[in-house]
């Protein structure tokens, strides 16, 4: 098999930037080389794009590349001082804004290169905390009960109130890490967090707060899918919920435990769910699906992320590891699982010359 160049892109205009550089750093350091030669770019925070030695380099220091999207001759090439690298597959290892909500994947996608990862349309879908609920209730899939609103709308505080009950969680419709997050308990909380949650787009939703344990999931596949045993993030008890803070600020917050302690038959039945969540949502190769299980054990799914924590610690490759599988082996699937989709999908027309 000839060896194929393959791209990392990472960084961006996120507040998991950081994240993004030690998850790209454990993909770089794992990627086979046998099978791909592997080159980095890292996205500053400003949304230049450069081209690096590796992912722990300073981003400004590489060299700056500009994209062509030629029309005439349509394939991801960065020229540099006149020389020019031809990419054929990309891995995109962006958390959160403008890397995960379908923007950059729709830019690959122009270039004809192949895309590790969900698709622009599993991206979008699953960035999008209120149409992705729409659609996982529509696929009898359990979810929070919820409300949404957009901002030109009036928000009754007693009508949220009768139908979610008290306390609620306000969301911003359309990010990540928590932000724009807030518990609401009275009128007071309830101005505030909608305040908040306005800031950063247009929409919001509003759900019941569950007491509730909180397990994640790791898929992989496309048609055909594997699951990982659930791993539980345990929150300690200064926090009501999984907050920004918790997630990036306070090593205490939390701990992990794999595989949960939850009864086989519910935890096969969170798995089947969470399979079904995958592809209701239209992912591809790779995914983690986020669980709430109350104590009565009513399972509820909370989200997909399409592009998990892929640090050395992080709950998906670590997950995959409790499976058995290394961090290299569960690449190199992941990257075979982008390539052999790309090989399909390049049987449908584009083109209607010669069709009509
Ligand atoms: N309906 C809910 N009830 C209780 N806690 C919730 C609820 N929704 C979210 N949370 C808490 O907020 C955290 C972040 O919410 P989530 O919907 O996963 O957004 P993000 O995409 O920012 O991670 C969750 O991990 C959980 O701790
Ligand atoms: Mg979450």
């Amino acid at each position: 098999m000839p060896i194929k160049n393959l791209i990392i892109l990472f960084g961006g205009r996120s507040v998991e930037h950081e994240i993004s550089k030690r998850s790209a750093t454990n993909v770089f350091k794992n990627i086979d080389r046998s099978y791909y030669n592997v080159s980095v770019i890292g996205i500053s925070r400003e949304g230049d794009w450069f081209l690096l030695d590796n992912p722990q380099q300073i981003i400004e220091s590489g060299k700056e590349i500009s994209l062509s999207l030629s029309t005439t001759h349509p394939r991801f090439e960065i020229k540099i001082s006149g020389e020019t690298f031809d990419i054929q597959i990309v891995f995109p290892i962006l958390h959160g804004t403008d890397g995960e909500d379908g923007s950059v994947q729709g830019l690959i996608k122009c270039m004809n290169v192949i895309l590790i990862g969900s698709n622009v349309l599993g991206s979008a879908l699953s960035m999008d905390k209120i149409i992705s609920k729409k659609l996982l209730e529509h696929a009898g899939i359990p979810i929070v009960p919820y409300m949404s609103f957009t901002k030109d709308e009036k928000i009754s505080f007693e009508k949220v109130k009768n139908k979610l009950g008290l306390p609620f969680i306000v969301k911003a419709g359309n990010l990540g890490s928590s932000v724009g997050i807030s518990k609401v308990n009275t009128l007071e909380d309830f101005e505030d967090a909608l305040e908040d949650s306005f800031k950063y787009g247009n929409e919001i939703l509003i759900e019941t707060f569950v007491k509730c344990r909180e397990l994640e999931c790791g898929i992989i596949g496309n048609k055909l899918l594997s699951s990982t045993l659930l791993g539980e993030v345990i929150l300690s008890k200064n926090y009501d919920f999984y907050t920004y803070r918790a997630k990036y600020y306070d090593k205490s917050a939390v701990r992990v435990e794999i595989p949960a302690r939850v009864p086989k038959a519910i935890h096969q039945q969170i798995r089947d769910l969470c399979e079904k969540a995958f592809l209701t949502l239209k992912c591809n190769d790779f995914a983690r699906v986020d669980i709430f299980l109350t104590p009565e054990n009513e399972i509820f799914i909370n989200e997909i992320n399409t592009i998990p924590g892929f640090t050395d610690c992080s709950m998906f490759p670590v997950l995959w590891e409790n499976m058995g599988m290394s961090h290299r082996e569960l690449i190199t699937k992941i990257i075979e699982f982008g390539e052999k989709r790309w090989q399909q999908e390049q049987q449908y027309i584009t083109d209607l010359k010669g069709h009509g």
